[in-house]
């Protein structure tokens, strides 16, 4: 990954380029694209879907942004930074068809996150936070194909498993719903977890799973679904 002021290449081979199209935006033109939408890019909650993402250009600098307008407002207040801070990285969902870019990608989220979160918390910082965001990061950044809206194996080929994203929403000041979805479920309904509306609630979505649980302890309760809808 490139350092701070150094140009990342934008091509990794070429053999790459031929296969998957991969060429990565530029951060200069990330940036200006963000900047259309720069309002949608401070706010926690507000969702953005990457749908090839590489290792996470624009979920990065949408984070960043997230996190800068965190630090400002909550700078002070660790709990609360604490709890946005995990809201905002809920609201970023990305697909890659290449297992390498996912990694790539969750790992340099997770970074950017930790090394906020570590500096505003300091001593209030746990491992069940730092755990619940792993969580989070591992159900939003997905290996799989953004056309045929599968997940994919490690030769990028469809497996039978559909695409799911879970929306992350706080209901009250500690509890976090998880409530999945399959990706083609979304695309079919108008208000979408993507959607204007900002939320997805069941209008004409099926959803697979819901669960309340305290912001902290989603990765603990992910398996025990209180309600499954297959
Ligand atoms: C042009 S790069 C863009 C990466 C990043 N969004 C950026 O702007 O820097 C395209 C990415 O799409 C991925 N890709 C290609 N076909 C795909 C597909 N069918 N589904 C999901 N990702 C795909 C490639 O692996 C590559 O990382």
């Amino acid at each position: 990954m490139a350092e701070k002021g150094q140009q990342k290449s934008q091509i990794k081979s070429r053999e790459r380029v031929s296969q998957r199209g991969e060429v990565f935006t530029a951060e200069r033109e990330v940036n200006a694209m963000l900047d259309l939408v720069a309002d949608e890019c401070i706010r926690p909650d507000s969702r953005f879907l990457e749908p090839a993402c590489g290792d996470g250009n624009f979920l990065s600098a949408i984070l960043g942004r997230k996190l800068s307008f965190l630090v400002k407002k909550y700078g002070k207040s660790p709990r609360d930074f604490e709890k946005y801070s995990i809201l905002a990285i809920g609201s970023l969902y990305g697909i890659d068809i290449m297992n390498d870019n996912v990694l790539a990608c969750r790992e340099r989220l997770y970074s950017l996150w930790d090394k906020q979160y570590t500096a505003v918390c300091r001593k209030n910082a746990s491992s069940r936070a730092r755990e619940a965001t792993q969580f989070i990061i591992s159900r939003n950044i997905i290996c799989g194909n953004a056309l045929t809206l599968m997940c994919v194996d490690d030769s990028g080929n469809d497996t039978p498993s559909p695409i799911v994203f879970s929306e992350w929403a706080l209901i009250d000041p500690i509890h976090m719903q998880r409530t999945d979805y399959t990706m083609a479920g979304l695309l079919a309904s108008e208000g979408g977890l993507f959607g204007r509306g900002g939320g997805i609630a069941d209008e004409g979505g099926t959803f697979l799973k819901r669960y309340v649980t305290h912001y902290k302890k989603v990765q603990e309760d992910g398996e025990q679904s209180v309600s499954e809808r297959l």
